[in-house]
């Protein structure tokens, strides 16, 4: 049995559940054959999102929605990834193939808007930064990241041990996410991979915001 939390459940007008409806189903039909690890966890961590948003006072429309969609460019294979961005322009400023793993929420912010125009620019930019974060994320982005790295799917280790353990203490959202971030950034460095200079700027960003409010 995974982890199990609950904030009780969330309530929508009859607009918000057929929207969320069409956006289960449309992920479904576009990830559910070719990647059905992948659409479990996109499910799992729109679940976690809604409840993480009945618990931090966000929406819960919005970060369902976010959860549902947050994923969509990994149907794509890696490389597929790559092209995909450098024909939408998306430019981090270093070589792409070093940012790869980065790429999918940016390129799925650009082009599901079209798609969707219905949901709220709020819900894109949470997308965009499901990845890599930024200093200043709102509520909403917090919960979506923060809902990616614990949903029940992923194992209980020690790093997302303790941001669940946060969650259930109803620990500040800032401190969930600083403490989902910062593990983050630790296992990047302690597995030798590469650190986008931008995740460095975010993390000194983040850590002088802390400095400051104490
Ligand atoms: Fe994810």
């Amino acid at each position: 049995m995974g982890w199990q939390w609950s904030c009780g459940s969330a309530t929508y007008d009859k607009r918000q559940k057929t929207c969320l409806e069409r956006l289960e189903g449309d992920l479904r039909a576009h990830m559910e054959a070719v990647k059905p690890k992948r659409f479990a966890h996109s499910l799992s961590v729109a679940r976690t999102a809604e409840q993480m948003a009945l618990a931090y006072g966000v929406s819960p429309f919005e970060a369902r929605a976010a959860g549902i969609l947050h994923d969509w460019d990994k149907v794509l294979s890696a490389q597929e990834q790559i092209d995909h961005a450098r024909r939408l322009g998306v430019d981090l400023g270093v070589d792409a193939e070093l940012v790869q793993p980065l790429l999918h929420g940016i390129t799925a912010a650009k082009t599901l808007p079209e798609r969707y125009p219905e949901l709220p620019a709020s819900v894109w930019q949470a997308i965009e930064r499901h990845t890599i974060g930024a200093a200043d994320m709102s509520d909403l982005d917090m919960v979506v990241f923060v809902a990616d790295g614990i949903e029940p799917i992923r194992k209980d280790v020690p790093a997302i041990h303790r941001v669940r353990h946060l969650v259930e203490q109803g620990a500040p959202l800032s401190e969930v996410f600083w403490a989902s971030f910062s593990s983050g950034v630790s296992y990047v460095i302690e597995t030798e991979r590469y650190l986008y200079p931008g995740t460095l700027d975010i993390y000194n960003e983040l850590v002088l915001a802390r400095m400051c409010r104490r």
